[in-house]
């Protein structure tokens, strides 16, 4: 080919990569994605699932909480060096990564910002194979974005902690495609970081941070908003939805079958924790008596290198309260069931378990529960913290205590439509059968 036939080639793919640029400026932008829990295919019973799914989320709120020891303000590195600690799952998105791109599934993370992969090898992403990897210089914006990198022959690099051992990073730009068959998108010139490691210990090829961070795809894909589905896990594993951009609305839901409005609630921000989700919760009802908790309880705080507050997050799958807001929960539960409570001896897993009465069963009346956050009201079906444990018979409370940090989980939000406007600050919701949707 001759040397002008390259020169004009180039400057198509160019002006390909552009138009994708044009579309997401014009508003136009926008994609879905399946997401897939990372342990569908373990062959878990619910109750397995969920005593995994516990300590899982144990690990994954110490984390969380260990932000509060980085130094302030924690940087995207810091705070996904600390989180990739306890980043079993919860949700793998699929994604493809250069030109041509190869698909990778990555875990979905809403508490950080980074996105990267891991490079190492050529069973993942091999930037010499990519027509379109670009490593950042030190002297990007991007670049600085990241806190404290340091700089190897003037390109944007840092270490990576990944168990025990210490990885390098570059930061770089290539082009991601996302969506399904029928929504994808190409975008050129996304920052990530490309990290010299090889594992088979993560679910996936690497982290996509959905925080509220500048390095987050959710900002640098320039309209930031995105919304989720999950499924129940207790049908037969259905995926559940991502909608990104313009997809990102609650009128994708039957509000017919579904059922309840549209709630919303702003955001809360923690200055030092900038990539952090956070809720203004105000309080909790069991079986319609608005519980006697302090709301200070829930307050965010920055004292004495501990922080506190409400954060909403994926990767953590149970909930888990304040111990101050989940003994009331537990007291409430305990008076209103009316059932002896079983000794559980775990105290890692679900501790807050009745036993059904001996055949023949009478009726048991489930006291409905609900979150109080500020401007919305989140009326949990019973699947959302109820469980039977079919070995014990035990009936179950699907939630856990925690010590400074409230963190609202997975499990949770299931069958609620959930939309996060960064723009607007403004988390809304809706009940909605996300297996249909
Ligand atoms: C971490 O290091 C310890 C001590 O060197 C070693 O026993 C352990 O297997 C390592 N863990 C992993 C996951 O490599
Ligand atoms: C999506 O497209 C790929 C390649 O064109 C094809 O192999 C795959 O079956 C398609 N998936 C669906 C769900 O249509
Ligand atoms: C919404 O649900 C109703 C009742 O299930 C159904 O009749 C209607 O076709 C649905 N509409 C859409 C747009 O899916
Ligand atoms: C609960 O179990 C523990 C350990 O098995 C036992 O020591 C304790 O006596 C039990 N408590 C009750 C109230 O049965
Ligand atoms: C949280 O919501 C309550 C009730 O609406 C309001 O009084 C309070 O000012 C809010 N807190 C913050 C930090 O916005």
């Amino acid at each position: 080919m001759s040397r002008l036939a390259v020169f004009l080639l180039f400057l198509l793919q160019l002006q390909l990569q552009h138009s994708s640029v044009v579309r997401a400026a014009n508003g136009d932008f926008g994609f879905t994605a399946t997401l897939r829990r990372a342990d569908a295919n373990m062959g878990y019973t619910e109750v397995e699932r969920l005593g995994h799914a516990f300590k899982r989320t144990k690990a994954r709120v110490a984390a969380l909480q260990s932000l509060a020891t980085a130094p302030p303000p924690t940087s995207a590195v810091t705070e996904a060096r600390i989180l990739v600690r306890a980043s079993a799952g919860e949700y793998l998105m699929d994604l493809g990564i250069g030109t041509p791109p190869r698909f990778f599934t990555a875990i979905l993370d809403t508490a950080h910002d980074l996105i990267w992969t891991q490079c190492a090898s050529s069973q993942y992403f091999d930037p010499a194979r990519s027509a379109t990897y670009s490593p950042l210089p030190c002297s990007s914006p991007t670049c600085g974005g990241l806190g404290f990198p340091s700089c190897v022959k003037s390109m944007c690099e840092f270490d990576y902690f990944y168990v025990n051992s210490t990885k390098h990073a570059v930061l770089a730009t290539e082009t991601f495609t996302f969506g399904t068959n029928t929504t994808r998108v190409t975008v050129p010139s996304i920052a990530f970081a490309c990290v010299d490691l090889t594992t088979s210990l993560l679910p996936g090829s690497g982290m996509v941070g959905f925080g509220r961070g500048s390095l987050s795809l959710v900002r640098q894909l320039g309209s930031p908003r995105f919304s989720y589905c999950l499924a129940p896990s207790r049908s037969p594993p259905t995926p559940s939805r991502l909608y990104f951009g313009e997809y990102a609305t609650l009128q994708t839901t039957n509000m017919s079958s579904g059922g309840g409005p549209v709630q919303s609630t702003p955001f809360l921000t923690d200055p030092e924790r900038p990539s952090l989700y956070f809720l203004n919760m105000t309080g909790i009802s069991v079986g319609g008596h608005r519980l006697p908790i302090d709301p200070s309880v829930f307050a965010m705080d920055q004292d004495n290198g501990f922080f506190s507050g409400v954060i909403i997050d994926t990767v953590a799958t149970i909930t888990h309260l304040v111990r101050p807001a989940y003994d009331a929960v537990r007291a409430a539960f305990v008076s209103q069931i009316k059932l002896p409570l079983l000794n559980v001896t775990s105290p890692d897993g679900m501790n807050t378990c009745f036993m059904w009465p001996p055949p023949p069963r009478k009726s048991v009346t489930l006291p409905q529960l609900v979150f109080h956050f500020d401007g919305a009201d989140m009326e949990l079906p019973f699947d959302n913290y109820m469980m039977v444990d079919d070995k014990s018979g035990g009936l179950c409370l699907v939630m856990g205590p925690a010590g400074d940090v409230t963190v609202i989980g997975s499990f949770q939000q299931q069958n609620f439509h959930m939309l996060y406007d960064l723009k607007n600050s403004l988390l809304s919701f809706v009940p909605a059968p996300c297996n249909l949707v």
